[in-house]
């Protein structure tokens, strides 16, 4: 015999005792979305690796460095680390261009990123998203975010912050790059590795760098003046004002956090975030922001979007852990066939039951029969001579004999 096979580094199973409560945040999900008029698409896991360079961006650290790549029949694939790259590809490829805007998408399932796992990173971890195409007003923006805020709600979370920044456009987003570029130039040979690829690569991106002594280097105040003013340009700081009234009307408490860029290069103007105090340092539940140009830098219509995806592990580790439900019914009987049989017409009548498949004593069916259901439903001999059933309400100690017709309408009205 070999050893035991375990389960690779950062990935979890999900056990049948937490199932449930991913089964609730994910039917929230669906509940939230589609009463906001959002149709789920289901894309696949693997895509071509070039969506993700073109789409990603390939400065990122996703596809540098984190990317699940391999090679099948001379093509590069690569598992999604995100699906917004993914449903815009569906959505140029399907037409949806043609349909009436918006156009609003959501999504939940795994992604993979080849990342150092820690408390709340895992290399492979889930995420629920949505991603909204064709407008390219703020009110879009505010709506996207209001519909994270009341996701969070609805699976108990108020309490989470907010934060918001715009990032601009190409345009006036070259010209900040630059003036960080020059303010740091003395200070290059001072940041980590990253930050000095970063440098020249995608200078924006030094500003949400976690190592330390950069953190450090970004307090200064000299540099602390370039990164706090506001460089962006009229029509865009226009857009964000108005995402900022949107916000206030709908009583969302936000804050704007100017080192906010997200590790994304598909963003422009509005990038968001929603954190949480309890979660360490990998504290973002949520991410989301603008992609004006990804429709087209994917070969699609030029499309205005935004959207937003969040951890589904980071969302479970906040709320409180539900218990599986008990079955309605355990059967206890003297007989297989009869629990059997017994045990196929409630399920038929369409409650949930189970039966002793173990065939022990009577007072062990009774023992796990108080373990694991609402009710007692005792078939034996004389039960089945009489065509009736002993029902015990487990929880008042209640019993009485009855009908399989009347036996429907107690669990009907006792459940
Ligand atoms: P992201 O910020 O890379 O954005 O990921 C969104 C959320 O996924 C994060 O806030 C975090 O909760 C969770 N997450 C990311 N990486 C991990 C990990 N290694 N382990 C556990 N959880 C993780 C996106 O993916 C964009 N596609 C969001 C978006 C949609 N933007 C526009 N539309």
């Amino acid at each position: 015999m070999g050893n035991i096979i375990k389960i690779q580094k950062g990935c979890k199973d999900i056990l049948p005792e937490n199932v449930t409560t991913w089964q609730f945040i994910e039917e929230k999900a669906r509940e939230t979305f589609s009463k906001a008029g959002f149709k789920e698409i289901r894309t696949p896991i693997f895509e071509a690796t070039e969506l993700f360079q073109r789409g990603v961006g390939d400065t990122t650290d996703i596809v540098n460095k984190e990317m699940y790549t391999f090679e099948k029949s001379e093509r590069s694939i690569t598992l999604r680390p995100e699906n917004t790259a993914g449903v815009v590809r569906a959505y140029i490829e399907n037409g949806m261009h043609k349909l009436p805007t918006p156009v609003k998408l959501y999504y939940m399932g795994p992604m993979f990123r080849y990342e150092r796992p820690q408390a709340g990173r895992q290399r492979q971890f889930s995420q629920v998203g949505v991603e909204m195409f064709g407008i390219e007003t703020p009110v879009a923006d505010a709506e996207i975010i209001a519909l994270a805020v009341d996701y969070l709600k609805s699976v108990g979370l108020n309490d989470l912050d907010v934060e918001i920044n715009s990032i601009g456009c190409p345009k006036c987003r070259d010209e900040y790059k630059n003036k960080i570029k020059e303010v740091l130039k003395d200070e290059l040979p001072n940041l980590c590795e990253d930050c000095q690829v970063r440098y020249y690569k995608n200078p924006l991106r030094l500003l949400d760098c976690k190592v330390d002594s950069c953190k450090k280097i970004f307090e200064k105040p000299e540099i602390q003046k370039v990164i706090q003013s506001d460089y962006i340009c009229d029509e865009c700081s226009k857009h964000f004002e108005e995402l900022k009234l949107y916000l206030e009307k709908l009583n969302i408490k936000y804050k704007i956090n100017k080192l906010l860029v997200r590790g994304l290069d598909y963003y422009n103007r509005t990038v968001f975030e929603i954190k949480s105090n309890n979660l360490g340092t990998q504290n973002a539940v949520c991410g989301g922001g603008r992609y004006d140009t990804l429709v087209s830098n994917l070969s699609g219509q030029p499309t205005p979007a935004i959207g937003f995806a969040m951890g589904m592990e980071r969302l479970i580790s906040l709320i409180p852990q539900i218990e599986n439900p008990k079955l309605d019914v355990f059967v206890v009987s003297d007989n297989m066939a009869n629990a059997l049989y017994c045990t196929q017409k409630i399920r038929e009548m369409g409650f949930s039951a189970e039966f002793d498949l173990n065939n022990r004593k009577f007072s062990k069916q009774l023992e796990k029969a108080s373990k694991v259901a609402n009710f007692a439903v005792f078939y034996c001999e004389n039960e089945v001579q009489k065509n009736v059933v002993n029902i015990k309400n487990l929880s008042l100690s209640t019993q009485k004999e009855v009908s399989f017709e009347e036996l429907g309408s107690i669990l009907h009205n006792e459940r």
